[in-house]
């Protein structure tokens, strides 16, 4: 039985997590951030006290010094864990393939360590889309063979693996302590409506919605397009765009499915069920701002697949959560987001 409504979110300070400490608080939970600040700022922190009237306990430190974990587990009683912290960019992770595997997949193993000492047995997942590589078949259902090709989506596809063989282990073992849930997001956009939290990439955006948010503000020249011969409906990339705030209330949804089942692994995606190209991306960016978004095509970009869209029935059947808010509202936040911070949280 629980009797704690403080929520741990690992990467609390970032672009998902941040909202995701907002919904949280709003649906009732107490959440407590746990972020190595590696690739976010604590005014974010600040910003959701701003919003939901009480800054959320920000506990700063790694999520593979075990030692630091049992410290946040002693401190505080956790009713379930939402582990958002790791390293993201494809790119980089071919690069840095160890590094990748040490943070995501050692920090995931870590966590779970920590949880099992502490009897902390609830935890979601971020997983990702990406755990799909090169889908035959869109829309893509959690059914779908999984496979990876970079570094960044294996790391997410061992974790997966790891979390069903330890409710398996369970299962084995008649105990039922793991109940876990893989939450497998598609392209999330946008931002808090209040235009306080956002996306606010370190570095040159490695995703299209950010780069394209840097050049309606001035920041940067123009979008490059990866490629326009794909078959798709204009050439471009096809993607299931899905706004913030949409997905971070599956994460509640998925939050309160699980503290009312004793044990188990789900995995869930969580899309809008619905494909845009970069160019219609770009369209309704320039519609948002008002101006015209300078963009070129370009080369292909090495290792992108042409489309991928969500089929999300089974949230929707399991969870009763469905995406609500369309292209406009997810370009509007980011573009109210970027306005409004030029330069993100200041670096
Ligand atoms: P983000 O980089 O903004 O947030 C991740 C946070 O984790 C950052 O605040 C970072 O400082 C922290 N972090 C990283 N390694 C850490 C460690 N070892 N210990 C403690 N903190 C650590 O990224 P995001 O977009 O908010 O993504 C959150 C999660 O969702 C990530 O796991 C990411 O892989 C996953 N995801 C993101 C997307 C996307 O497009 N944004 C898509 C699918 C899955
Ligand atoms: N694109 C451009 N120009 C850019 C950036 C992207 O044309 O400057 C195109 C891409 O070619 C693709 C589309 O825009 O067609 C979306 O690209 P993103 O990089 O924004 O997103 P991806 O679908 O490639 O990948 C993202 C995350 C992955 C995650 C995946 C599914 O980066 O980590 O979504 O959630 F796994």
């Amino acid at each position: 039985m629980v009797d704690s409504l403080k929520i741990l979110i690992t990467g609390g300070a970032g672009y998902i997590g941040s909202h995701a400490c907002v919904v949280a608080a709003e649906a009732g939970y107490e959440p407590v951030v746990l972020d190595s600040l590696i690739n976010s700022n604590p005014i974010a922190i600040q910003r959701v006290g701003d919003i939901i009237g009480e800054k959320p306990v920000l506990e700063v430190g790694d999520v593979n010094d075990r030692a630091f974990l049992d410290q946040v587990f002693k401190r505080h009683q956790f009713a379930a864990v939402i582990h958002m912290a790791g390293l993201k960019a494809v790119g980089e992770s071919t690069e840095q393939a160890l590094r990748y595997y040490s943070n995501n997949v050692g920090g995931a193993m870590a966590l779970c360590e920590a949880m099992a000492a502490h009897g902390v047995g609830n935890l979601i997942f971020s997983s990702s889309a990406t755990v799909y590589g090169d889908a035959a078949e869109m829309p893509v259902s959690e059914a779908a063979p999984r496979s990876a090709t970079n570094p960044y989506g294996m790391s997410k596809l061992m974790v997966e693996h790891i979390l069903e063989d330890q409710v398996k282990a369970d299962q084995h073992t008649q105990q039922h302590f793991w109940n876990i849930a893989c939450l497998r997001y598609f392209n999330p956009v946008g931002a808090h409506p209040s235009g306080k939290i956002g996306e606010d990439p370190r570095n040159i955006p490695n995703n299209l919605a950010p780069y394209i948010a840097q050049v309606a503000v001035g920041k940067r020249e123009q979008v490059s397009v990866f490629g326009d011969t794909y078959t798709t409906i204009d050439g471009t990339g096809v993607r299931d765009y899905i706004h913030v705030m949409d997905l971070v209330d599956g994460h509640i949804a998925a939050l309160n499915y699980l503290l009312k089942r004793e044990s188990g692994f789900s995995a869930w995606n969580l899309g809008t069920g619905k494909g845009y190209s970069v160019l219609q991306m770009i369209a309704a960016f320039e519609a948002a701002c008002g101006k015209p978004i300078p963009h070129q095509i370009m080369d292909k970009r090495s290792g992108d697949i042409a489309e991928c869209w969500a089929d999300a029935s089974k949230a929707l059947s399991d969870l009763g959560w469905r995406a609500t808010r369309d292209l406009e509202e997810m370009v509007a936040d980011a573009w109210r987001w970027q306005e409004n911070n030029p330069d993100g949280f200041g670096q």
